[in-house]
């Protein structure tokens, strides 16, 4: 299927980088349609204010609502209720399975906010449009939404079918089945007085197979046991 994200930002450039690598050959073979706007297109002031101070007070700047309202109404015309996502510190945390979920939609628009957030009335305007989610990248505070939604895009888009070219490699990686990844290795079998485990030269994949298993298990036991809680 085809995939088609809206991202709305005043700072445009912080997504040059999705041209390059797997993501910029989605985008020209149009297995990808990613397109970038400029949150201060839908200004209309000659200073192309998007931010004003905070009723009630308080530090930082709020965005005002009314380029919102006019971007999403741009974006969301002539789409059957697109998901509207809102990179937010505030949000519901985003995993593999959100990344999975997601990656089945047909249309995301993500608006990513500055300063001190985006004004409230912009998250119940965007519900009258389509399915708004506010997502998080983890507990700790960036200075906007652009680098967030970097990460889901990318985590999001390789899932989409003919975005990574071998398919089986989206199957064995981390938290894919709920545990961390197997190490990995390459050739020379010993480099520096450090040899291959030598189960992986054996030619046993019954043998390989077990002990990735077992590897995997260990290293999820030590390193994020909130993994295997359930
Ligand atoms: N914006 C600022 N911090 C964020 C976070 N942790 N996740 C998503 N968006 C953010």
């Amino acid at each position: 299927q085809r995939m088609r994200i809206d991202v709305v930002s005043i700072f445009p450039s912080y997504f040059d980088g999705l041209t390059l690598s797997l993501l910029g050959k989605a985008r020209e073979s149009g297995i990808l349609d990613l397109r970038i706007h400029d949150l201060r297109d839908w200004t209309s002031d000659r200073h192309r204010t998007v931010d004003d101070t905070p009723y009630g007070g308080g530090a930082g700047m709020v965005m005002k609502p009314e380029p919102w309202a006019l971007a999403l109404d741009d974006l969301a015309a002539g789409s059957d209720r697109p998901t509207i996502i809102f990179p937010s510190p505030a949000g519901e945390v985003f995993h593999q399975t959100t990344a999975r979920e997601l990656s089945e939609r047909e249309h995301l628009i993500i608006g990513c906010g500055r300063y001190e957030g985006i004004d409230e009335r912009v998250f119940e305007y965007a519900a009258s449009l389509g399915e708004v989610r506010l997502v998080s990248l983890g507990d700790y505070v960036l200075n906007g939404g652009e680098v967030a939604a970097m990460a889901m895009i990318e985590a999001v888009g390789r899932l989409i079918p003919g975005v990574v070219g071998n398919p089986d490699s989206l199957v064995e990686e981390s938290h894919e089945d709920g545990l961390l990844e197997y190490p990995s290795y390459t050739k020379p079998s010993t480099w520096r007085d450090r040899a291959v485990p030598g189960v992986l030269l054996s030619g046993n994949h019954a043998a390989i197979a077990a002990w990735r298993r077992e590897q995997q298990l260990a290293r999820t036991e030590s390193r994020r046991p909130d993994l295997l809680k359930d």
